[in-house]
């Protein structure tokens, strides 16, 4: 094992936090049963809060960002697991409480790895991660509450984004009517249309206060952004709709009122992928590696070297990013 790894990590300075990317003792950093040699790994939303600092993500400093991780074990402590092995993982606080995959090398316990099928390769499975599990497990809630295709039309927020897009991209192959809500639609309208027949829509178009009820137009929808854009999801639900709360880019607030669920029926449900089970990750992978091929990936993502992580995350916490971030973390 080497003895030097090189890695972002966030610092706690006074009140505030700094990010650089360094060389760091490994023994200090990899501590875990399993030692992993880090090929790829993603930028995700709450990864970008973290590395600018924007919002205490951080629960334990200094830390190593990023939700998500895949590449191959260079050392095992534990049988289930061998030199050589392709492996992957995402959530269960990685780049939160514990160190994350923004690094050359990565330290984790071996519950929470997952062998990566030889016929994928790390920026496959690092091109869907945390915001593929996310939408598929919304998309797999959104089959189980009784939303079928012919429900009528579902909406999704934050669609150029990572979650979004990967939602979107999925409920399309399922045969499902799709409007894409979108922050920057003409920035973003052509991308959204070459997923498929797909209705867009401006969110700013939701940003108004609004009414007890509302036309009914959603059968269902599933919501990245949270704030003032779900209180108007919420006023426009249909009938027994339900709303897939994944997200909270505007903000963790909600002021709604109780007519939508209590005339109407709308539900409003929580999706975690950070700390879902087992069983249901499973289910959810395997779902999602039958219904989005390298190609699909490829469109949704777009690959950047580690060392860029840091202006990258300027422009996703200021909505200006496009697509699912991976990284690329072989020097
Ligand atoms: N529940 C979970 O387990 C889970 C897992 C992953 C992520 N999340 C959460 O889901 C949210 C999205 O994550 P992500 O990885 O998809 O992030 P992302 O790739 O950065 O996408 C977020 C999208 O939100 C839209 N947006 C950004 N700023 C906005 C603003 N000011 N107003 C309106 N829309 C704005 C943008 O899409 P448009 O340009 O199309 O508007 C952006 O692409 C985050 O809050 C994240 O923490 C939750």
């Amino acid at each position: 094992m080497q003895k030097k790894i090189n890695s972002w990590l966030i610092t706690q300075i006074d009140k505030g936090t700094q990010t650089d990317y360094l060389e760091l003792d490994s023994s200090e950093f990899l501590s875990n049963e399993i030692i992993i040699e880090v090929k790829n790994s993603a930028l995700n939303y709450k990864d970008a809060l973290a590395i600018t600092g924007m919002a205490p993500i951080i629960r334990k400093f200094p830390l190593i960002p990023g939700i998500d991780l895949s590449g191959v074990v260079i050392q095992s402590k534990n049988k289930k697991f061998s030199e050589g092995d392709r492996v992957f993982t995402t959530g269960w606080g990685l780049g939160e409480l514990q160190h994350g995959g923004l690094s050359s090398h990565a330290s984790t316990d071996t519950d929470i790895l997952i062998k990566l099928p030889n016929k994928y390769t790390h920026s496959y499975i690092m091109g869907l991660g945390t915001a593929g599990l996310t939408a598929m497990l919304a998309v797999l809630a959104l089959h189980e509450n009784s939303i079928k295709p012919d429900a009528g039309k579902v909406l999704v927020t934050g669609s150029s984004g990572s979650v979004g897009g990967i939602a979107t991209k999925l409920l399309l192959k399922l045969g499902y009517e799709v409007v894409a809500l979108t922050s920057r639609p003409e920035y973003n309208r052509d991308y959204l249309k070459s997923f498929g027949n797909i209705e867009v829509l401006d969110t700013n178009d939701f940003l108004g206060n609004p009414r007890m009820l509302s036309k009914e137009r959603w059968a269902a929808a599933i919501d990245v952004v949270g704030g003032k854009v779900l209180e108007n999801i919420i006023t426009e639900t249909k009938r027994s709709g339900v709303i897939f709360v994944c997200g909270q880019v505007l903000g963790l607030n909600l002021a709604t009122n109780l007519a939508p669920f209590i005339l109407r029926g709308v539900r409003l449900i929580g999706i975690d992928s950070a700390f879902c089970s087992h069983e249901r990750r499973s289910r959810a992978w395997d779902m999602i590696f039958d219904l989005l091929d390298v190609k699909d990936v490829n469109n949704l993502s777009e690959i950047i070297d580690i060392k860029d992580v840091y202006e990258r995350s300027k422009l996703i916490v200021n909505g200006k990013n496009r697509r699912r971030i991976i990284t690329n973390n072989s020097n």
